[in-house]
């Protein structure tokens, strides 16, 4: 059996290939898929997981609905980069996988104390499931062998000139995880904007020949409309995969100790992530940071585990 893991995650377009990623490779045992309000409404996060785990053929995992707002902040949705549905671009059949009644807490609490290993939980949405996780339920933290997070940035963001838009939407969720004392990866925009889905990656979805294959690069489409019209850039960045690509092998991303503090109070910057690389403030570490990605390394896996799942959809 592979790493334990639960993605969070509010299913948007990377999310969607981050649990293809984790569903459809052997290093990893998927336990949960939970959702959270982010890129769109939790109703519409939660369907998105729902069809995604339909298409890709995920049966076996259960999908579980957490916060519908962050923890103190309004809720802010990303309409303009993932579309009305929050998964624009594919025309997706009705979903045969339903979400299970439990709360999304609820079911993380529950399958972190029943585990028999420490479980790595897999943020790549805002952080208000995992923040109230650890505030409501503080007895499981020593069950969490780690956190690695999709979130935050070493440099700029792209919800506002400072926060990226995972910490941005939940900075107060984002504060408690960082400050949680529980060992936490951060996979930020500086990383995350190497994971670029170029024409090449595409063709390779593609050649794939099954239908998964081309929902991947319809979903690849559309997310490259939005990346070329807000942000000027030639391919979309696959954010959300690099967390999951992280535990399946830490050599994917390369990461460096460092402290991390969540902006809360700035004008122009709430929702920043401040990582001081150089030690200047004189914080002891509080997280590993992800720096750099192996490529090659990277779309091998994700385009391998989209041939396994694609193959046993439609064998
Ligand atoms: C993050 O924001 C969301 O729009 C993506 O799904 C990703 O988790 C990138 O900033
Ligand atoms: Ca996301």
């Amino acid at each position: 059996m592979g790493v334990p893991i639960i993605i969070d995650c509010d299913p948007g377009h990377d999310d969607a290939l981050a649990i293809m990623l984790a569903a459809g490779d052997p290093a990893v045992d998927l336990l949960a898929i939970t959702t959270v309000a982010g890129n769109q409404t939790l109703e519409k996060t939660t369907l998105n997981a729902r069809r995604v785990c339909t298409v890709a053929g995920i049966t076996d995992v259960p999908v579980a609905a957490g916060c519908d707002r962050p923890l103190v902040a309004p809720l802010r949705t990303a309409g303009d980069v993932h579309g009305e549905s929050g998964l624009d671009g594919p025309r997706f059949p009705e979903p045969t996988v339903d979400a299970v009644p439990e709360h999304a807490v609820e079911l993380m609490r529950r399958l972190l104390t029943e585990h028999p290993e420490p479980v790595t939980l897999v943020p790549t949405a805002p952080l208000t499931n995992i923040a109230l996780l650890l505030t409501r339920h503080p007895e499981v933290r020593g069950r969490i062998r780690e956190i690695v997070l999709m979130g935050g940035s070493t440099e700029r963001g792209n919800r506002t000139p400072a926060a990226e838009f995972n910490v941005h939407v939940d900075p107060e969720a984002a504060d408690i995880v960082f400050r949680s004392g529980v060992p936490v990866t951060m996979c930020g925009l500086n990383v995350t904007h190497q994971a670029l889905a170029t024409p090449d990656v595409l063709a390779r979805l593609e050649g794939l020949g099954t239908e998964l294959g081309r929902t991947c690069v319809e979903l690849m489409t559309f997310f490259a409309g939005t990346y070329r019209r807000l942000y000027g850039f030639t391919a979309p960045p696959l954010h959300d995969p690099v967390a999951v690509a992280r535990v399946l092998d830490p050599a994917i991303v390369h990461c460096v100790e460092a402290g991390v503090t969540v902006e809360l109070r700035g004008e122009y910057t709430r929702g920043a992530t401040v990582v001081d690389l150089h030690g200047y403030l004189g914080h002891p570490p509080n997280a590993r940071v992800a720096l750099t990605l192996d490529r090659d390394l990277f779309w091998d896996r994700l385009i391998n585990a989209v041939a396994t799942l694609g193959a046993r959809a439609n064998p």
